[in-house]
């Protein structure tokens, strides 16, 4: 059986990727922070896909602001080998979003925090399963990383950067990691329907129709039909990115009627 490992996938568009790796035939391996919330996602996944092999694992990416747990990421790894799992597919889902991180008022270790996750950690995670697709002749990587690498929004500095970072990393890993069959892409989302958006409905009803030409936002299996592509579809890709934002990247106004 093939499978896939993805991070962050407790919650919102996470939950959605490891439903469209269950549905088509893969076994998946997922993350999130708090052992409880772990149990009960994989309870819930198991009920909506009774044959499936579906593990959940708890993991943080951090010990304190300044430094990555790669001991933890050390443990999951071997964990993975101990079970006899091969994740042919990682798929970098989790993030710290950085809200509120408002310039001249947030300390330094804030901004770092959201480095050391999204890419730091990140790196951390590609290299151990990378090792691992070297040996049994390939694999691929797929980041979910954001529009935001290109187009900035407020207070968010250290998200837009961690993001347009991620882009780096994801070039330079299908560069080094392209000579063992190894391929690394990336999904940019730009909104995406989450528990978020439900909680804010004034927002969910005036921003998809005015930032995108389509009038429409993602939802989370939208983000994870593309994930899914990456992963197993495309062959002869890698490096590369697909944005998927109903437009919202080369959309230069907001639409007013
Ligand atoms: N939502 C959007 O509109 C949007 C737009 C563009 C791009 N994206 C990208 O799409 C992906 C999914 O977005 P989402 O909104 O579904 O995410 P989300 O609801 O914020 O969930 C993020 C996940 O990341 C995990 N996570 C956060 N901090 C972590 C840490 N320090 N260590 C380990 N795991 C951590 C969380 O774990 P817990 O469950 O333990 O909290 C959670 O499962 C992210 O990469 C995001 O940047 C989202």
């Amino acid at each position: 059986m093939k499978y896939a490992l993805v991070t962050g996938a407790c919650i919102n568009t996470g939950v959605d990727i490891v439903k469209k790796f269950l549905s088509e035939g893969y076994g998946v391996v997922f993350t999130g922070r708090k052992q409880e919330a772990v149990e009960q996602a994989e309870l819930a996944y198991r009920k909506d896909f009774p044959q499936s092999e579906v593990y959940g694992y708890a993991i943080d990416s951090l010990i304190d602001e300044r430094t990555v747990d790669e001991a933890a990421v050390d443990a999951l790894f071997a964990w993975l080998d101990e079970k006899g799992i091969f994740a042919e597919t990682l798929v970098l889902n989790a993030a710290d979003q950085g809200l509120n991180q408002e310039l001249f008022k947030n300390p330094l270790t804030d901004f770092m925090k959201v480095i050391n996750t999204n890419v730091t950690w990140n790196f951390c995670l590609s290299e151990h399963a990378a090792a691992r697709m070297r040996q049994q002749g390939g694999g691929n990587i797929v980041f979910v990383n954001s529009n935001t690498a290109y187009r900035a929004i407020p207070n968010r500095v250290a998200y837009v950067s961690s993001k347009g970072g991620q882009l780096g990393l994801m070039r330079a890993l299908a560069m080094d990691l392209g000579q063992y069959n190894i391929r690394v892409n990336a999904v940019l989302p730009g909104m995406i329907k989450t528990d978020r958006w439900e909680k804010n409905p004034e927002f969910y009803a005036s921003v998809p129709s005015r930032f995108t030409p389509i009038g429409d936002v993602a939802v989370g299996a939208d983000i994870a039909d593309y994930v899914f592509y990456f992963a197993a579809h495309a062959r002869n890709t890698t490096g590369a990115e697909l944005t998927v934002d109903g437009g919202n990247t080369i959309q230069l106004y907001p639409i007013i009627k």
